[in-house]
């Protein structure tokens, strides 16, 4: 018989941060803005992988392609190690590192990451019956309270690993605060494997994140329905529509929600009331765009050392290994 083994973070550092404090933070700013992670629910999360499939939205094919490619060479420089990924969802991605780790480094542990217990569960299920011989461990919760408890449970070696350009999502200040995160749950000697979206021109950015489907649209409108169900909420979602533009200037993408008519919308488990005026628009997500060299820079003073870096043709993404 085949048990799941998946465990939920322990919540007890919760009370720092109240369960939807952040959203009446964003809510009540002079700039309405949502934490990207309440795009997860598990519908949201299933929207998401209708996303990495779509023609316009080349992030994950380019990567995959990366990781098909030099999968192999990234588990003969690491050896065997503790494989943590964070915001693992389907892990279809990781099926590359898993491959290549059970050929070159057989020894290896994977624990895989996600908000979305859902789809974490199923993840594992399946992941476990086709590596039967893999150790692996699912860990519900977010990316802080994972990593607080993988600081104070060391490996003997260890590599975490955040794939997707997800850390495109933090800007400048929230990315430094993770790095120094990362760097702290790190011994020397162990990895971190970094996948960025790299800059280029709006033509290609702009369609990613504006399909011709509306798989995006859903995808952002849904961030309301998951807050309605979480925190008693009464969004009317046809009250707003998707718009996602490129700041050149920032070199990132933005999606907002945009509102239509002016309305008062209540979250009452939150004892919030929220004032929507016509025209105006809540960010939900900036998904930045990085450049090589000053990334690299960056990792260097958190102690993470450019072991190497792989793109594809084009240049339009970008896997890094570092080491501490
Ligand atoms: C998961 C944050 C990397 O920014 O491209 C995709 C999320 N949002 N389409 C991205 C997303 C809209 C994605 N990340």
């Amino acid at each position: 018989m085949l048990t799941t083994s998946l465990q939920s973070v322990d919540k007890s550092n919760q009370h720092l941060n109240r369960e939807g404090e952040d959203v009446i933070q964003g809510l009540t700013n002079e700039f309405k803005y949502l934490p990207p992670k309440y795009f997860y629910d598990d519908h949201g999360s299933n929207l998401f992988e209708q996303i990495c499939e779509l023609p316009e939205y080349y992030p994950t094919r380019t990567e995959a392609w990366i990781l098909s490619q030099y999968a192999d060479e990234i588990a003969q420089i690491t050896g065997a190690c503790e494989l943590v990924e964070l915001g693992s969802g389907s892990s279809t991605k990781t099926l590359f590192l898993l491959d290549a780790y059970q050929k070159n480094a057989p020894d290896s542990k994977y624990i895989p990451i996600d908000v979305s217990g859902g789809i974490l569960k199923s993840t594992v299920v399946k992941l476990q019956q086709k590596y039967p011989t893999f150790s692996i461990q699912g860990l519900i919760g977010t990316y802080e309270q994972a990593l607080v408890k993988l600081e104070s449970t060391p490996a003997s070696s260890r590599m975490i690993f955040f794939l997707g350009s997800s850390m495109g999502n933090f800007n400048p200040l929230e990315s430094n605060t993770f790095l120094s995160q990362i760097s702290k749950t790190l011994q020397p000697g162990d990895y971190f494997l970094l996948g960025i979206d790299l800059q280029k021109p709006k033509e290609i950015l702009e369609p990613a994140y504006n399909d011709s489907q509306g798989v995006t649209a859903a995808f952002n409108l849904n961030m309301l329905s998951h807050l309605n169900w979480r925190f008693q909420g009464n969004f009317d979602l046809n009250l707003f529509s998707h718009q996602a533009i490129y700041n050149q200037a920032d070199t990132q993408i933005e999606m907002y929600l945009h509102c239509q008519k002016s309305h008062w919308v209540s979250l009452d488990i939150l004892d919030l009331k929220v004032f929507f005026t016509q025209g105006e628009s809540i960010l939900t997500e900036i998904s930045r765009k990085f450049d090589l060299a000053n990334l690299q820079k960056q990792l260097q003073s958190k102690h993470l050392k450019t072991v190497k870096i792989w793109t594809d043709p084009q240049e339009w993404f970008g896997l890094i290994l570092c080491q501490v």
